[in-house]
């Protein structure tokens, strides 16, 4: 794939929404160069030395914060973490008093992961620093859909005429809308699959294909994404029982022979093993589940690297 010639001017990522093909393309090509950073013996670089990285998540996360930190370090950052819980927030600090006091402390970048949507956009009116969103509510999740992109352009060495389903609860995923967004503009096909009650026709209008029944589009697909039941923010009533979803919905060794001989198997993690996938598919050959971990790394470093070296 050609290197874009293009400037990086953006101080922030708060979406995928916003970004051009060009732009995307340009963060991956970013995160190859970091990538080979964690093949080194030292596996350090001091682009970031002398800044501050705040890691400030007001929702549970694992694979997320500690890959932000990881990366923050690599690139030599200082890097400070900050959580709800122990800390004013839970005094009743509003999120804006807790980010200025944050940033006076002279921080370079906030990474914020909050349970609201629009929160690190709120953020990004009211600091000066570099803004990150790892995770905003059910609205975007960009270097999730980065780090996705990069690992389907790493397996099939392309983006662009792959036909892509991201699979199960779409209401609700903040990965489904980055991804949405990304790999369209990137030129691949994207086929939501889920239950009415968690995928409604709008979709449509985002330029995917919507989907409610997985077998009749399994076999024609070159990735599989599958999500995960986001348990904690689904209503009772837009879900049948756990048995049915899985049923309808999950990727087990039946539907799996069904699939393209080459297909790639997909998932953000955390799973929840045998309800939206099952083990042997997750942990089985086609499976680019820890790729994923481990590409995030890289695309995260890309990211800190960028949003600093805006201009
Ligand atoms: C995702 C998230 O938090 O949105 N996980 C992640 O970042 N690795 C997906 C999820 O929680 O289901």
């Amino acid at each position: 794939m050609p290197h874009t010639p293009l400037r990086w001017t953006r101080k922030h990522l708060l979406t995928l929404e916003a970004l051009s093909a060009d732009e995307l393309r340009f963060v991956l090509d970013t995160a190859d160069s970091f990538k080979e950073v964690s093949t080194r013996s030292v596996k350090k670089v001091p682009a970031l030395r002398g800044r501050v990285v705040v890691n400030c998540f007001f929702e549970d996360s694992t694979r997320t914060r500690t890959s932000f930190a990881l990366a923050a370090q690599r690139l030599s950052a200082d890097l400070i973490d900050f959580s709800e819980k122990g800390s004013s927030i839970s005094k009743g600090e509003t999120l804006i008093d807790t980010a200025r006091n944050i940033e006076a402390m002279g921080v370079d970048i906030i990474v914020i992961r909050h349970p609201a949507a629009g929160a690190a956009d709120l953020l990004a009116r009211t600091v000066n620093c570099s803004v990150v969103n790892a995770g905003d509510g059910a609205h975007e999740h960009p270097t999730q859909g980065l780090l996705d992109l990069y690992t389907i352009r790493e397996r099939f060495g392309k983006i662009e005429g792959l036909k892509v389903a991201i699979v199960g609860d779409i209401v609700n995923s903040r990965v489904a809308r980055s991804n949405l967004w990304a790999l369209t503009k990137m030129g691949a096909e994207v086929i939501l699959v889920g239950p009415p009650t968690l995928l409604s026709k709008s979709f449509e209008a985002l330029g995917a294909r919507v989907h409610h029944n997985f077998d009749e589009v399994i076999g024609e697909v070159d990735v599989i994404n599958m999500l995960r039941v986001q348990f904690e923010r689904i209503k009772t009533s837009q879900f049948p029982t756990v048995r049915e979803f899985t049923r309808l919905f999950g990727l087990n060794q039946e539907r799996f022979a069904r699939c393209k001989k080459n297909v790639f198997v997909m998932h953000p993690g955390p799973m929840n093993r045998g309800i939206e996938i099952s083990s042997t598919i997750a942990d089985g050959p086609q499976s680019g589940i820890l790729k994923q971990v481990t590409n995030g790394l890289a695309v995260r470093m890309a990211v800190l690297y960028l949003v600093t070296h805006s201009g």
